[in-house]
């Protein structure tokens, strides 16, 4: 084999491919990025938020009845914006009487001899020569560290350090009081003095310097579904996320529900993000909702869109104004003068519909006519094809959308099947943003399917000119979404092996690609059995509702023949693959199956299964999915699922559809009512010898990337075409030699990771033995004085 790289000629310019996606979903930021140790600080969790929650969850009482009250109350308080506080009575003065708090995870992790900043909000009704008591305390009660303060009358805020004694992954921060009566706190707070930076109230150094270790070129934040969720009003409990919440003091950032299930308190803002941007060095990329929320059909009238458009205006001024501007003014006495450098804005996330983008259209206009410099990113919505696909990107031609922000969730075979998915995409005009894909699972396997993939976007960099996997951070104690690239507890954190896949293509990415030829490969191999067809069991079914099915007829397009079937029943409240009546074997290349169906109780509307080999291998056209708003055609692959196709659709209850599913070799039709609702070819998994591709960085070094999915080694000469005919030094990051399924894990956070070897060559040749299922990285550099 013999890959010839030309050095001389720049293909595509790589710009900001590899970037990162940071969301607050698995407690990403409150109980993760952000350095806050305290659950519940302000008092403000709530029902809103999530049904178990209440104004003292994450607070546990020191003493009995007899010795001390507590209520939560409102008036007068620290700040308007977070109106609960903690009123704390002393009927008897204890010991130990008071308030004590186990933090997000099993307990707080002190570690001994490291300090701690801790502050409250407080005031005192009697005894104010009497002081609280704060301390470090492990789970037995056990003190660590302990202080006093002395309070006054008036709400005042206090500050101290303290420092452990001792480690302990279960500690507590506790605040006790001497004397009587009443106590006041709001705001009581813990961040490790050891912050990312050194910052106060920053970051948690250990996941802020993962992050700024894989050199991300971007930073795409608040989130994905987190920026839609909720109200439109911005005073609301419950609102969307509205980046004006988030700036200024940490005390007056009304506390939000997080669409994930928990409370978010807004300390790691809009200010912080483009902080922790410009120290990671990524460029910031914020998305801003419209005034438009798909979950819960919420739309702001289209005469009163002011709001949204000045949001987006005032974001702007926020990050590149100068500090004489209002909202620049007020990022220069949040500490920075200097302007974040804005240069992307993301308009919504996976929204779909003509309603959502007449107010893109509105938002956009405005953005563009003030500020033309800036790249606008637009949506093509959360599936990879399909109508709702389709109509993002041709919105996307009227001019006002730069990049178009693709989403995908896939089995990784799918992402072996779609190597070459951009390739026949334009290099002109609106380029692509990969802004959320992972293949299902923290495996190598599933790195090393990403990493073919990637490969994929560097040899269509004229159209993909942005990307980033999702979600990044996830706590093991709190998981709302997995996979995820990088994992945490209190103490710990590890990369996933996708994390050192992404690390190694960031780190390496370059400035432009090089062309490349391959010459003497072997041929692609096909992994699908039968790759002309999609045959196999052909079943109906439905997921938690009860249907019926009537009219049932299996042809055989190859034949001409047709086949009935006796009605069909499935029971209400099964969950989808939990049962079905299986019609037929098919095994020809051509067939439809047409079928009547009606909804009779229950929700998420008819399945019908086809190429089914079996539970963990089949075919599924679905109708009314999530929250009966799709009809998909879905293929599962060793158990993982690919939502290949979509269309919006609701079933309606008692109505009778006339279905139809045609499958023609590969490709699948589907209609409803006689309307076609779905076209889709689906790709066989082909794996190709080798993935390859080359690039130059700002060096110019020369970068190689190689990624063999096969079980055999690759040994490949590799010629440097244009190279000068000198001594040259190689540093190859080699991942390679794990199971399929081998993960990293607290326990082994590095199991998984790149091994660095060096060599060195003369001339403008050499050999390289790419290992079976490896991703390697050659960096060459041209030796100096020689
Ligand atoms: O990354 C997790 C979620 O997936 C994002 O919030 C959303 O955009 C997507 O559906």
């Amino acid at each position: 084999m013999k890959v010839k790289i030309d050095t001389e000629k720049k293909k595509y310019d790589l710009g900001d491919l590899y970037g990162i996606f940071f969301e607050d979903l698995n407690h990403g930021a409150d109980g993760g990025l952000y350095g806050e140790m305290v659950e519940n600080r302000a008092f403000e969790f709530d029902r809103v938020d999530n049904e178990s929650y209440h104004h003292l969850t994450g607070w546990e009482i020191i003493g009995s009845d007899e010795e001390i009250g507590v209520k939560v109350l409102t008036g007068n308080p620290v700040s308007e914006k977070n109106p609960h506080y903690l009123a704390v009575d002393i009927h008897k003065p204890g010991r130990r009487t008071g308030i004590r708090n186990a933090g997000y995870h099993k307990g707080m992790y002190f570690q001994k001899g490291a300090g701690y900043n801790f502050s409250c909000w407080a005031k005192r009704e009697q005894d104010l020569e009497e002081p609280l008591c704060i301390s470090l305390q492990d789970k037995a009660g056990r003190i660590l560290a302990e202080r006093e303060i002395q309070v006054t009358a008036e709400w005042k805020k206090y500050e101290l350090n303290l420092t452990a004694s001792d480690e302990t992954e279960e500690g507590r921060l506790a605040v006790t009081v001497r004397g009587r009566g009443r106590i006041y706190l709001d705001f009581v707070s813990l961040f490790p003095r050891d912050t990312y930076r050194g910052r106060r109230g920053g970051l948690r150094r250990d996941l802020a310097e993962l992050l700024e270790a894989l050199h991300p070129k971007f930073l795409r934040f608040p989130g994905g579904c987190l920026t839609h969720d909720g109200a439109l009003d911005p005073d609301a409990r419950d609102a969307q996320y509205r980046w004006k919440n988030t700036v200024g003091p940490v005390e007056s950032r009304p506390a939000r529900r997080n669409n994930w299930g928990y409370h978010q308190t807004g300390g790691l803002g809009f200010y912080e993000l483009f902080q922790l941007s410009e120290d990671i060095g990524a460029k910031p990329l914020p998305v801003l909702s419209p005034g438009y929320d798909p979950h819960h059909y919420r739309a702001v009238p289209l005469d009163r869109m002011q709001y949204f458009i000045d949001e987006a205006l005032d974001l702007i001024e926020f990050a590149n104004g100068s500090p004489d501007s209002k909202w620049g003014g007020l990022r220069a006495q949040m500490g920075h003068p200097k302007p974040f450098g804005l240069e992307y804005l993301g308009i919504g996330n996976e929204e779909v519909g003509e309603e959502f983008f007449r107010r893109y259209k509105v938002v956009a206009e405005a953005v563009r006519e003030r500020y033309p410099e800036i790249k606008l990113v637009g949506t093509s919505g959360p599936f990879a094809a399909g109508t709702e696909y389709e109509r993002g990107w041709r919105h996307a031609g009227e001019g006002l959308t730069d990049l178009v922000d693709e989403h995908y969730y896939m089995a990784p075979e799918w992402f072996v099947a779609n190597h070459d998915r951009y390739g026949s995409f334009p290099e002109e005009g609106t380029g692509v943003f990969l802004g959320e894909y992972a293949s299902k699972g923290n495996s190598w396997y599933n790195a090393l399917c990403e990493a073919s993939f990637m490969i994929g976007l560097e040899e269509c960099a004229g159209a993909v000119k942005l990307a980033c996997y999702a979600p990044l951070l996830c706590s093991a104690d709190h998981v709302n979404w997995e996979p995820d690239m990088i994992w945490f507890d209190g103490k710990r954190s590890f990369g996933s092996a996708n994390y050192y896949v992404q690390k190694l293509f960031m780190v390496n990415q370059g400035r432009y690609t090089l062309p490349v030829v391959k010459e003497g490969f072997p041929a692609p191999v096909c992994r699908t059995e039968n790759p002309d067809r999609i045959g196999g069991k052909l079943m109906l079914g439905s997921d938690d509702a009860a249907v019926e099915y009537r009219d049932i007829l299996l042809v055989n397009e190859d034949s001409g023949e047709s086949f009935p079937f006796p009605d069909v029943s499935i029971r209400e409240g099964l969950p989808c693959g939990k049962e079905w009546a299986v019609l037929d074997e098919v095994n020809c290349k051509n067939y439809s199956l047409t079928l009547k169906a009606v909804e009779k109780k229950g929700f998420k509307g008819f399945r019908i299964y086809f190429g089914a080999k079996d539970e963990k291998n089949l075919f599924r056209f679905s109708l009314g999915g999530w929250q009966n708003q799709d009809a998909m055609v879905t293929e599962t692959l060793n158990g993982r699922d690919s939502d290949l196709t979509h269309c919006v659709f609701s079933v309606e209850r008692e109505r009778e559809y006339a279905l139809k599913l045609q499958v023609s070799g590969r490709r699948i039709r589907t209609y409803i009512d006689g309307r076609l609702c779905h076209d889709y070819r689906v790709k066989p998994v082909i794996t190709e010898a080798l993935y390859i591709t080359a690039a130059k960085d700002e060096n110019e070094d020369i970068l190689v990337k190689a990624v063999n999915l096969s079980k055999e080694n690759r040994k490949t000469d590799i010629v440097l075409q244009g190279l000068a005919d000198k001594r040259c030094s190689l540093t190859a990051d080699v991942m390679k030699g794990w199971q399929e399924q081998d993960r990293n894990s607290f326990e082994e956070p590095e199991k998984i990771s790149p091994a660095t070897e060096t060599a060195e060559f003369e001339g403008t040749e050499f050999t390289w033995d790419f290992p079976a299922e490896s991703v390697t990285v050659l960096r060459i550099q041209e030796r100096s004085g020689q």
